[in-house]
């Protein structure tokens, strides 16, 4: 068992540099099959997440090692097309490696990815993909089993712009005889950073941040030395602390036109926000004044912001309105913050804050991995002890977390039974 123990209270201040993104870096280990030659991901989380899809690749005869903080994958040997269940139901980038699979070995045997229980999560988007480029499913029932011949360019128009699904239908449309086309496609920066790693390889697609991507299937991939974009979700984590606590907070490693969903909502409240290059620096004094935020796809708000900024609006000055648009059981992180003292009423959908003076510490538990860190949030900001528990949720996306907060001033450390592993150990 892990958990947060965290004293609330006092400013952040302070220099954090966020790590490559989680979202980046999982599809693209998937992609690190695609060819025989060495794939080097620099500056590779090792982050829970990560370290699952590191056991499922080995799993499949693909060799992979940390050097300091690369990851070098070398796919030459793979000799599996099985994933194992029990990895399958931790990781909802299990998924990714369908495409891959089917790319590399043509067949692919897996059950339905796990994740955060945020939704019901289906994959029938990316097998409707997938059946246009010419694979055949066996088994959609109760695990996925699927083949194909040769892969074959498509047309294809996504019901809805699944991430996912469109680094799915990358995946597998790289090495494909003839031209697909995506339309409706996702437009998130981790998306356009993959379409980025997968023509370093050697790949040709074009249009990745509008609506239409365009691959032109090559033959082969060639090896890549890579370095993903920074995580723009742990730098909005970071943001958002620093508009509860106060301080003046600067954020490196992340491109700024990649949050700019946060910096426009906020940059017209009550803090200040400079930008340059990859940096954000945000000073914050008085209460951020009552807000709405509405997620969906990208440009819009991030879904996985939105219980960050559930933390904020407890305690903004006014009343909050956040709608959640893009998982339909996102808001498991409530109950816990009315247990701190949050003044709110909230359906499926919607919730609704009254801003209150503080919110008060509690024993609260995260139930998935960005809920957690919004509960996180709320402790900071909140008199008195606050023990976030099952912190485990949320160590499978952010690198030290309490680390980092920690040297920006807060009181906050990860404690961890006797039989729990370090969870950044292999
Ligand atoms: C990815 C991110 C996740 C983020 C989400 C939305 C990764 C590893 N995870 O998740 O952090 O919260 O994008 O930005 O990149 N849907 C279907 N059928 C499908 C696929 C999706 O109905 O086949 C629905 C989902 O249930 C959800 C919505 O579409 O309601 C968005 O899902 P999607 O964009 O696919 O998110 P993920 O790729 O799972």
């Amino acid at each position: 068992m892990e958990k947060f123990v965290i004293n609330g209270g006092g400013r952040l201040d302070g220099k954090v540099r966020v790590e490559s993104a989680k979202n980046a870096v999982l599809p693209m280990l998937a992609g690190a099959i695609l060819t025989s030659e060495d794939v080097v991901i620099k500056n590779c989380p090792k982050i829970r997440d990560v370290l699952v899809m590191i056991k499922i690749l080995k799993s499949l005869g693909v060799k992979v090692k940390f050097e300091t903080n690369d990851l070098i994958v070398n796919a030459s040997g793979i000799n599996g097309y099985i994933i194992p269940s029990d990895l399958c139901g931790e990781l909802r980038s299990s998924v990714f490696l369908l495409g891959a699979l089917l790319s590399r070995v043509k067949r692919a045997e897996m059950a339905f990815p796990g994740g955060c229980k945020i939704g019901e999560r289906p994959i029938d988007i990316h097998i409707v993909a997938l059946k246009y480029l010419g694979v055949d499913f066996f088994d959609i029932s109760t695990k996925i089993v699927c083949s194909v011949k040769t892969l074959k360019g498509a047309k294809v128009c996504l019901a809805y712009p699944s991430v996912g699904a469109t680094e799915n239908l990358l995946l597998s449309s790289v090495l494909a005889n003839g031209t697909t086309v995506i339309k409706n496609c996702a437009k998130e920066p981790e998306v356009k950073d993959l379409c980025s790693f997968l023509r370093s390889m050697g790949a040709k697609i074009f249009g990745e941040g509008t609506d239409t991507i365009t691959v032109e299937g090559v033959k082969r991939l060639h090896g890549t030395v890579y370095t993903p974009i920074g995580d723009r979700i742990e730098a909005g984590t970071y943001f958002i602390a620093t508009l509860i606590n106060g301080g003046m907070v600067e954020i490196s490693n992340c491109f700024p036109q990649n949050l700019l969903p946060l910096i426009d909502k906020f940059c017209y409240n009550t803090c200040k926000i400079n930008t340059f290059n990859d940096i954000i620096l945000i000073t914050s004094k008085n209460k951020v004044k009552g807000f709405t935020v509405t997620t969906a796809p990208h440009p819009a708000f991030p879904t996985d912001l939105q219980a960050q900024v559930c933390a904020l609006a407890c305690v903004a000055s006014g009343c909050s309105v956040i709608t959640e648009t893009v998982f339909e059981n996102r808001f498991l992180h409530l109950p816990e913050m009315i247990r701190m003292g949050a003044d709110a009423v909230f359906d499926g959908k919607r919730a609704v804050f009254n801003g209150v003076k503080s919110l008060h510490g509690a024993n609260v538990f995260a139930k998935d991995l960005r809920g957690g860190a919004g509960l996180v949030l709320a402790g900071l900001g909140a008199e008195g002890k606050t023990v976030v528990n099952d912190a485990m949720h949320v160590n499978r996306g952010y690198y030290k977390l309490a680390e980092k907060l920690t040297s920006l001033g807060a009181d906050i450390k990860l404690v961890r039974d006797r039989n729990t592993k370090e969870c950044y150990e292999e």
